[in-house]
């Protein structure tokens, strides 16, 4: 089954090689483990929103960077093959492609560095040059794993546009900036939230109050295994519980959270009921391995919400 309608999601962002070891335990600080297995899987923010909206019926176009190299190689292909146009993709010569070292624990539990690599070479002139496929979509999505001024660019050429920016602001931004909050949707987990505002607030209504404050039309606060709180345009406030499954890896449920709220949104359902699917989605995510191979078809989805009684979200 399809959706009935398929928005246009252009995703702006990062596409990495993951380099993923299992572990019984994260490793602590000065401590040498030995891992149960290596892999290595397409993943990225951007390109895990990407993989994840289109699964789930959506057009989807991004735009990016990789090296000129055989991860690079692996990577459009991986894309390619889920259906993302990738004319935006550009290979850079003499660059690495965006790398990330992940360790994922036996409870599903991940640490991640990521190396950019050719994700930094993403700058505000090629957003300019996006511009025509940008102003194409239903829904922008943006996360932070490209340069800050090029993030930042998107946001503009998008307000510019009026194309809606769904942020996810991951990972968290090293120096307060309100800048990033002036979007459509802002998507932080509480660690993220903190960051775009300087402030630790009290409580998650709080913290949501405070990131519309600074500027975000809506607020979804992600809350992991506690679900999420969204405060929207109007100002009212709701609590969005998650799924409960048996996780295996939580490498990019965020991702599929994201994307899967987006496509929804885009596609006119309210945004309470679009959170709701997003818990769905990421909650799916968490019971298999791996970053974009993890993302839920459309199906999956609708199988849960069904599970689950949550037919208002299907609707
Ligand atoms: O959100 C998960 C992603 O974060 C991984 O796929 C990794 O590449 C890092 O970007």
């Amino acid at each position: 089954m399809t959706m009935a309608s398929s928005p246009r999601v252009v995703v702006v962002g990062s596409v990495n090689m993951d380099v993923v070891a299992r572990v019984e335990t994260l490793p602590r600080p000065g401590e040498t483990l030995t891992g149960r297995e290596l892999v290595m899987n397409p993943g990225g923010k951007g390109a895990n929103q990407a993989v994840a909206a289109a699964r789930l019926g959506a057009e989807v176009a991004f735009v990016g960077r990789v090296g000129a190299d055989g991860f690079g190689v692996e990577l459009r292909r991986t894309l390619e093959e889920a259906g993302v146009d990738c004319r935006q993709l550009e290979t850079i010569s003499g660059v690495a492609s965006g790398t990330a070292l992940i360790h994922v624990d036996d409870a599903g539990e991940n640490a991640i560095t990521v190396i950019p690599g050719a994700n930094a070479c993403l700058t505000p002139r090629d957003i300019k040059e996006a511009r025509p496929v940008m102003g194409e979509a239903d829904v922008l999505l943006l996360q932070l794993e490209i340069p800050l001024e090029t993030a930042l660019a998107v946001i503009e050429e998008a307000m510019d546009l009026g194309v809606p920016v769904i942020l996810d602001p991951a990972p968290a931004p090293r120096a307060v900036d309100k800048r990033l909050c002036r979007v459509d949707v802002l998507t932080p987990n509480e660690t993220e939230a903190a960051a775009l505002t300087g402030d630790a607030s009290p409580s998650a209504e709080a913290t949501a109050e405070a990131l519309r404050r600074a500027g975000a039309r809506h607020v979804v606060l992600k809350r992991g295994a506690a679900g999420a709180v969204v405060l929207d345009e109007s100002g009212t406030i709701s609590s969005v519980p998650a799924f409960s499954v048996s996780p295996v890896d939580t490498t990019a449920a965020g991702d599929a959270f994201t994307a899967a709220l987006a496509v929804r949104w885009a596609g006119g359902i309210p945004l309470v009921q679009a959170v709701r699917f997003g818990c769905a989605a990421g909650a799916l995510a968490t019971t298999k391995v791996g970053a974009q191979s993890a993302m839920p078809t459309y199906d999956e989805v609708l199988s849960l919400l069904r599970e689950e009684n949550a037919t208002k979200e299907i609707e």
